[in-house]
């Protein structure tokens, strides 16, 4: 990784002061005053420090990337494009996308291999919000919407057979997009599978794009396009709790 982006996880300043800064000789590799921003590092293995403090790095590997349609959060598939395949200058040993989107959905996956912050996000007791953005194939009425944010029946049932509804949910209702198809904003607390379109199939609905925006803390940076990644910010991580 180069140095200057290195920096830049640390909220140290703007692409244009941490070159200032490093020129100015307040950072130093392995015990050595640098004076270029651009040289390459290895986050890994360097000793970074910036004015006499180390900056610590994880041992852990945290990427941010806005999946697109078509690609499959798996790690390993004989036949379609996998998460891990578009970390193509990443050592991707070990990652695992936290938690699955369907192919046809896009949006935020977070691909990590600390097996303990995976296991915090996904597991049915933490009840982590995700938000989805939802086109919709007509408007949700407001009986819909109730029922969505009561909880309904998407053909689930508990051990002793009775319905498992789902939990309680939020809507939010949005402006339609281009094709003039309703947009609403669904944030739920729990990830069973296909959950989104079932909720929506559940109210008589279909769900025609589906994008997740966010997942606890962590929000999708706007900056990324679809296929996008980088690493999360020292920030993102403290919001999670790293
Ligand atoms: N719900 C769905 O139906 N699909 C997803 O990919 C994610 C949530």
């Amino acid at each position: 990784m180069r140095l200057d982006k290195f920096l830049g996880l640390f909220d140290i300043g703007t692409r244009k002061q941490i070159k200032e800064y490093v020129k100015n000789g307040r950072c130093s590799v392995n015990g050595v005053v640098v004076s270029k921003a651009d040289i390459h590092v290895d986050e890994n293995t360097d000793e970074i420090s910036f004015d006499g403090n180390v900056l610590g790095y994880s041992k852990f590997h945290y990427f941010m990337l806005y999946k697109p349609q078509g690609v499959v959060s798996a790690t390993t598939d004989g036949k379609n494009t996998t998460v891990l395949d578009l970390l193509q200058d990443e050592n991707v040993k070990g990652l695992s996308p936290a938690g699955r989107l369907d192919i046809d959905t896009e949006g935020l996956i977070l691909l990590t291999d600390d097996g303990g912050l995976i296991h915090r996000l996904l597991s049915p007791k933490k009840h982590v919000d995700k938000v989805y953005e939802v086109h919709l194939d007509h408007e949700l009425s407001d009986k819909d919407i109730a029922s969505l944010e009561k909880g309904v029946n998407i053909g689930d049932t508990k051990d002793n057979g009775e319905i498992d509804y789902t939990l309680p949910a939020k809507v939010e209702i949005k402006d339609c997009d281009k094709e003039g198809r309703p947009v609403v904003h669904l944030i739920i607390h729990e990830g069973r599978f296909h959950q989104v379109k079932r909720m929506m199939e559940a109210v008589g609905n279909e769900v025609l794009f589906l994008k997740r925006l966010s997942m606890g803390p962590l929000v999708l940076d706007e900056s990324l396009e679809p296929g996008d990644y980088r690493p999360l910010t020292e920030d993102e991580l403290k919001q999670l709790g790293v």
